[in-house]
This record gives C-alpha cells, sequence and structure tokens, in this order.
C-alpha cells in the first residue's frame, strides 16, 4: 500500500471554467493558498485478487457518481502505467469536524500520488500536477504547498500548477467560518460550465484574472496581506456574479453567507483588516493578518458560535507518508 498525504488549497484568484472538459484545460489562470489544518490521507494498492476497483472514503464504499470519477481516474493511470489489475483505494479526510471542506483538491492530489506511485510510474511534481488535474481542476494546485499559480496552458503539457511561495511565513492565515455543511446543490462542475455557456459576463471574468494574477502576485512579492486580501475578495464577489448572471440564474450563498459578509465589513469598518472568500458553497473563509487573529475570532465568534471557525496555516505539498 502507498498512502500519499494532500492538503486542501483555496483560490484567492479563482478558477472558474474549462474550456476542455474530458483534460480539464480551465479557462483562465488561478491563484491559491494551500492550507495546513486540511487534508486527505489516500492509501492505494493494486492487487490480483480483486474484480472490480474497491473505493472507500471515511470508511464507506463508495459507488455510482463518485466512484466512477475515481474509476477514470486509475483508468487514466492504468493506461500510463501499464498496469492491468484492480485498485483497493481507502481515503480518509481529516477536517477538525465534518467541515463541508473536504474538497475534490486534496482528494484528488492525493489519489494521483499515491495510485501513480502504486502503479510503478516516478512522476515529478509538474507530471502529478497534470495527472491531479484531470481528476479535479483544484487538485492541480494541492501538489504545492503555500501560494501556488495554475498556469492554463493550452494542452494537456501545459496546464500545470507552480509554487509561487512554498514556506509563506508572512503571517497570513485563513479562518473557515462553517456556516453549512450539507451537500452543495450545484456542483462546481455544473456551475462553471453554466457560467460560461450562458452568463453575458463571461468574457470580462477573462480580463479580471489577467488583471487580478498580476495584482495578486505582485501583491504577493511585497508580502502586502491587505492587498492580497483585497484582490481576493473582489475576485471572489466577481466569480460569485457570474452565478448570479447565469441562465438560470443560482448563486451558492445563503442568509449566513450575507450576514459573515457583512460581520467582515463591520470588522474593518474597527480598523482590524481583515477580508473574505466564497467558493462552491455558503462558507466563508477569512483572509487575515496573524496578529489579528484573537480579535476576529472574539468577534465572529460571538456572532456565529466558537465551534463555526477553524483557523488554518499555509500548508505544505502532497508527500508519499509511508514508503
Ligand atoms: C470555486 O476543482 O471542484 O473552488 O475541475 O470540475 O473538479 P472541477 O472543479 P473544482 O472547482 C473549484 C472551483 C472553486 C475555485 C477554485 O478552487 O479555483
Amino acid at each position: 500500500m502507498i498512502t500519499a498525504r494532500a492538503h486542501t488549497n483555496i483560490a484567492l484568484v479563482k478558477y472558474w471554467g474549462k474550456k476542455d472538459q474530458n483534460l480539464i484545460l480551465p479557462q483562465t489562470d488561478s491563484l491559491s493558498l494551500t492550507l495546513n489544518e486540511f487534508y486527505a490521507d489516500t492509501s492505494v494498492e493494486f492487487r490480483d485478487d480483486l474484480a472490480a476497483d474497491h473505493i472507500e472514503i471515511d470508511d464507506r464504499v463508495v459507488t455510482g457518481h463518485a466512484a466512477n470519477k475515481v474509476i477514470n481516474f486509475l483508468n487514466i493511470i492504468r493506461k500510463m502505467s501499464g498496469e492491468k489489475r484492480y485498485a483497493n483505494v481507502i481515503s480518509t479526510n481529516h477536517v477538525p469536524v465534518s467541515a463541508g471542506l473536504a474538497s475534490s483538491a486534496s482528494a484528488f492530489a492525493a489519489l494521483a500520488t499515491a495510485a501513480s506511485k502504486a502503479a510503478g510510474l516516478d512522476l515529478n511534481r509538474r507530471d502529478l500536477s497534470r495527472l491531479a488535474r484531470q481528476g479535479s481542476g483544484s487538485a492541480t494546485r494541492s501538489i504545492y504547498g503555500g501560494l501556488v499559480e495554475w498556469h492554463r496552458g493550452t494542452d494537456d503539457l501545459t496546464s500545470f500548477a507552480e509554487p509561487i511561495m512554498e514556506k509563506v511565513d508572512f503571517g497570513i492565515e485563513m479562518i473557515a467560518l462553517l456556516l453549512n455543511t450539507s451537500k452543495k446543490k450545484v456542483s462546481s462542475r455544473q456551475g462553471m460550465q453554466s457560467s460560461v455557456e450562458t452568463s453575458p459576463y463571461y468574457p470580462a471574468w477573462h480580463k479580471v484574472v489577467a488583471h487580478d494574477m498580476l495584482a495578486m502576485k505582485r501583491a504577493i512579492s511585497n508580502q502586502d496581506i491587505d492587498q492580497i486580501g483585497h484582490i481576493a475578495e473582489e475576485n471572489a464577489l466577481r466569480m460569485h456574479a457570474l452565478t448570479l448572471s447565469a441562465d438560470p440564474g443560482y448563486t451558492y450563498f445563503n442568509g449566513e453567507t450575507i450576514r459573515a459578509i457583512q460581520a467582515i465589513n463591520d470588522l474593518r469598518s474597527q480598523g482590524i483588516s481583515c477580508y473574505y472568500t466564497m467558493d462552491a458553497g455558503p462558507n466563508v473563509k477569512v483572509i487575515y493578518n496573524r496578529k489579528n487573529r484573537s480579535k476576529i475570532i472574539d468577534y465572529l465568534g460571538k456572532l456565529f458560535g466558537q465551534e463555526k471557525l477553524i483557523v488554518s496555516k499555509p500548508g505544505p505539498g502532497v508527500k508519499i507518508i509511508n514508503k
């Protein structure tokens, strides 16, 4: 059995749309922060005695659509390696509570790393990143720790992630504010495709991302957490405008999401700088300088409950944790 650990990542400049759905080639570049507190451990073994792939996630046998995504991914690895056997896949998500943040990013980054090694391949990180991409776009970035850029590329060879800063120690942190942990109604896969096809604002998104990537990289090289937070917040709001402006329009926000946005604006107007970002669900992630942590926790804890807040530092890239 080969076991790999991969951490999830939160995009500061979002990926929202594919130009190739099969290879998962994105419409735009994106940029993320890998988180220390959220990760998946996945073990893989190809075995003679299996008549089908066996997949277990968090102690439950997986079937149907979720299993097919994993099986299709294992088929890519079997094709690359010549491995003919079926696999036993066991994965555990490590999140402080049942967070609803057990994302496909950590899942497919860990699976790509463990399964390719178990099939006898010895891929470098760029090739692991390209492979993970074919499981889930955001997994491309979870191969690396810290601040990571995914180059959209033009084909399978040129669409991969690269680290911008692997060891991030200038004080940036995130709080995940867990407002709702039930399964999302519109998957990110469906949602982004509908934005690409039907939002009249989609062409503007290309310009937004091109601008934000440059501005974000400048802010990172200046270690300017206020600029990083501000750009991330604007970028997230513009991504979510692509959901509202699709046909039919939809949103991942709920009332609590809006209440959290207002709370973060209130904190800012009290002189405590912090910023928000949201993904394909109602939970809110707060971006801030660790020196403001206790004030932010006090304020949001009173409004939402301390148990809803999970603090995370920047985290590392994928690792094989056994030999
Ligand atoms: C809002 O990576 O889950 O989190 O490639 O279809 O598996 P697929 O989508 P996924 O989408 C992530 C969307 C996002 C933004 C981001 O992580 O960049």
